[in-house]
């Protein structure tokens, strides 16, 4: 009986050089790992160095944010392209939704033939399951940023549609004052033109509402009703409904009115009260219900 003294684990020469070579390797391999560890630029996350100072600001950034924009600074255009990535290309990419496929000509031929004109309405005010400006407002994409759209899309897809021509400078530049009288004074000036000036002009007109609005929800309300809905209309809904700003129907324009009186007159009176498309609930203002539907009886009484 061979004892091993001590019961040593080692027994063969074979286990001896093993253990050997164990000892002086465990050794270095956790030297290596610490070594990995200390020289941490390989993490990732919080608290280390490979968070660069981009990162963090995206980070810590607050979650909503107020794009501050000066209306005198002269406006930089985004090309048709750069809409149609943005915005168009999510339908129109792949015909989602039945939309007119970007490049198919067959797809785009019978609606280049309705003219761009038709294209554009259709643009800025939808049409079946194309939502007006393609979901986006008129504060994120002018109409003549959609209207480079259309033309980029259509003339991809066949058509030849000239660059819609941009807007003047001084007409973005001048005051909204400035522009909402010059498209109550000028309702017909060159399209894309007066297109921009007058969505600035609704713009300024909703700003200046309620003030305006104010003094007419005072003592005149009940006194005489068709008083009071002329003079909200003067005040308040002429903004858009003179001019067919943002197309909106014109005042004594019965052809614009007809089918929008097909509908019961409550629901006219509830798209005046609470809104529709881009009119906004009261026109923007605070009137009492009963002038609202007074200055819609007003506008109504014009095209009868
Ligand atoms: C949510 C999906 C969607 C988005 C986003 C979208 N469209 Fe459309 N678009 C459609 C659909 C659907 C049609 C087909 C409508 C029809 O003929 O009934 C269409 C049709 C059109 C037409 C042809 C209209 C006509 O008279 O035949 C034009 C022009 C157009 N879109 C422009 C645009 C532009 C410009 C944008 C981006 C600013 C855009 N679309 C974004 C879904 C979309
Ligand atoms: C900021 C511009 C704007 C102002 C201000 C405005 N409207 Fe409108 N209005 C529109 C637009 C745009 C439409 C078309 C909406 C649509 O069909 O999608 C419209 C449509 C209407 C309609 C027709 C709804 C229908 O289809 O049956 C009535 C009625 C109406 N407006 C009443 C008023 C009255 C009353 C006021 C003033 C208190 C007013 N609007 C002020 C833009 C405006």
């Amino acid at each position: 009986m061979s004892e091993a003294p001590h019961g040593a684990p080692i027994k063969t020469p074979g286990q001896l050089v093993v253990a050997v070579i164990a000892g002086f390797a465990v050794p270095i391999v956790i030297i290596i790992l610490l070594a990995i560890y200390v020289d941490n630029s390989t993490r990732t996350g919080a608290g280390t160095d490979s968070l660069s100072e981009a990162q963090v600001v995206a980070r810590i950034k607050p979650l909503a944010q107020v794009e501050i924009r000066d209306a005198n600074a002269p406006r930089v255009y985004k090309s048709g392209e750069e809409v149609y990535k943005a915005v168009c290309s999510a339908c129109h990419a792949s015909g989602a939704a039945g939309a007119p496929k970007f490049t198919n000509t067959a797809d785009w031929a019978p609606r280049i033939s309705q003219g761009f004109d038709t294209l554009l309405h259709a643009a800025l005010a939808g049409k079946g399951a194309m939502p007006p400006r393609g979901g986006t407002g008129p504060d994120d994409y002018s109409d003549f940023e959609i209207a480079r759209a259309v033309v980029y899309m259509a003339n991809n897809s066949g058509a030849s549609f000239p660059e819609p021509a941009q807007p003047a400078a001084g007409a973005a530049a001048s005051g909204a004052a400035a522009a909402l009288g010059a498209a109550a004074a000028a309702p017909s000036a060159g399209a894309s033109d007066a297109a921009a000036t007058q969505a600035a002009a609704a713009m300024a007109a909703m700003a200046s509402v309620p003030q305006a609005a104010a003094p007419a929800a005072g003592g005149t309300q009940s006194a005489d009703a068709s008083q009071a809905g002329k003079a909200l209309y003067q005040q308040v809904c002429q903004a858009c409904h003179a001019a067919g700003v943002l197309n909106a129907p014109k005042f004594g324009d019965k052809e614009a009115w007809a089918p929008r009186l097909k509908e019961p007159m409550d629901t006219v009176y509830n798209y005046a009260l609470h809104g529709k498309g881009a009119m906004p609930p009261k026109g923007g203002s605070t009137a009492p219900d009963a002038d609202v539907k007074a200055a819609v009886d007003y506008m109504v009484s014009a095209v009868k």
